[in-house]
C-alpha cells in the first residue's frame, strides 16, 4: 500500500517526509483554502518537497475550461497528477487528456460504476471517498471493496486511491482491502505512529536499564 498525505500544509509535509513513508500527496481546493498563501507557491513548494505524485485539482467548471486548466496543471511540475471530479460532462475531457498522456486522478467517486467508467478511460488513479460514505450511514470500506473488485475482475490498470479517510479505524480496515493507495490526513498518520502500550513499554525498558548502571550496552 502506498501512503499519501491528504493536505496542502507544507509544515506537516516537511515533518513527515523524513519518515520515508510518504509516497505522494493529494491536495484539493479546501486544503489550499486553509493555507493563507498564494496557491501557486504552496503547490510549487509541495511538488519540490516530494518525489512522488502530487494531485492538483481543477477549479474550472465548464468542460473546455477544465480541459485547458488540466493541461496547464499537467505542465506545472513533473510529478503532478491532475485531479478532476467525476461528472458526465468531464468524461470526454478525461478521454482527451488520457490520450495526450496526462495522468488523471478522478475524485469524488461514490459507486463502483463510476469507478468502472473512468477505469475504462485509462485514468491513473480513482478516488473512492470512504469517509463521506460513512458520514451518511453507508459502509465506505464496503464501497472501496466493490471498487477494488471491479478493478481486479476486469484487470484495469488504474490505481485505486482510498480517500476521505478520517480515523485510524478506517485506515486499519482499509489495510485489509489490498487497495493500491491510501491518502491520510496528517493527524491520522501521526496517530498511527503512537501507541500507548509501545510508549509504556519504552518507559519500562528505560527504567530497567537504569538499574544496570551502565551508559552504553557494551560498556
Ligand atoms: C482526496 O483526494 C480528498 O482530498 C480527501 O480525501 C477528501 O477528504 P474529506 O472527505 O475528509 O474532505
Amino acid at each position: 500500500m502506498k501512503i499519501f498525505l491528504d493536505t496542502a500544509n507544507r509544515e506537516l509535509i516537511k515533518r513527515f517526509v523524513p519518515t520515508g513513508l510518504i509516497d505522494g500527496i493529494t491536495t484539493n481546493p479546501s486544503h489550499l483554502s486553509k493555507e493563507g498563501d498564494n496557491p501557486k507557491q504552496v503547490l510549487q513548494d509541495i511538488c519540490n518537497m516530494v518525489k512522488g505524485p502530487v494531485s492538483i485539482e481543477v477549479v474550472e467548471k465548464e468542460p473546455d475550461a477544465v480541459l485547458a486548466q488540466a493541461r496547464e496543471i499537467a505542465k506545472f511540475a513533473k510529478n503532478v497528477v491532475v485531479k478532476i471530479p467525476f461528472a458526465e460532462q468531464y468524461l470526454p475531457v478525461i478521454k482527451t487528456l488520457v490520450a495526450e498522456g496526462v495522468k488523471i486522478n478522478v475524485t469524488l467517486i461514490f459507486t463502483p460504476l463510476q469507478a468502472l467508467m473512468v477505469a475504462k478511460l485509462g485514468v491513473e488513479m480513482i478516488s473512492p471517498f470512504v469517509g463521506r460514505w460513512d458520514d451518511i450511514g453507508v459502509d465506505g470500506v464496503e464501497l472501496l471493496e466493490e471498487v477494488i473488485t471491479v478493478k481486479d475482475l476486469y484487470d484495469f490498470s488504474s490505481q485505486i486511491l482510498a480517500a476521505s479517510i478520517r480515523t485510524l479505524i478506517q485506515w486499519q480496515k482499509i489495510t485489509q482491502t489490498g487497495v493500491d493507495i491510501a491518502t491520510l490526513p496528517p493527524a491520522v498518520f501521526e496517530q498511527a505512529m503512537k501507541h500507548p502500550l509501545t510508549l509504556r513499554g519504552i518507559e519500562m525498558f528505560d527504567a530497567d536499564w537504569k538499574k544496570v548502571g551502565k551508559k552504553g550496552i557494551f560498556d
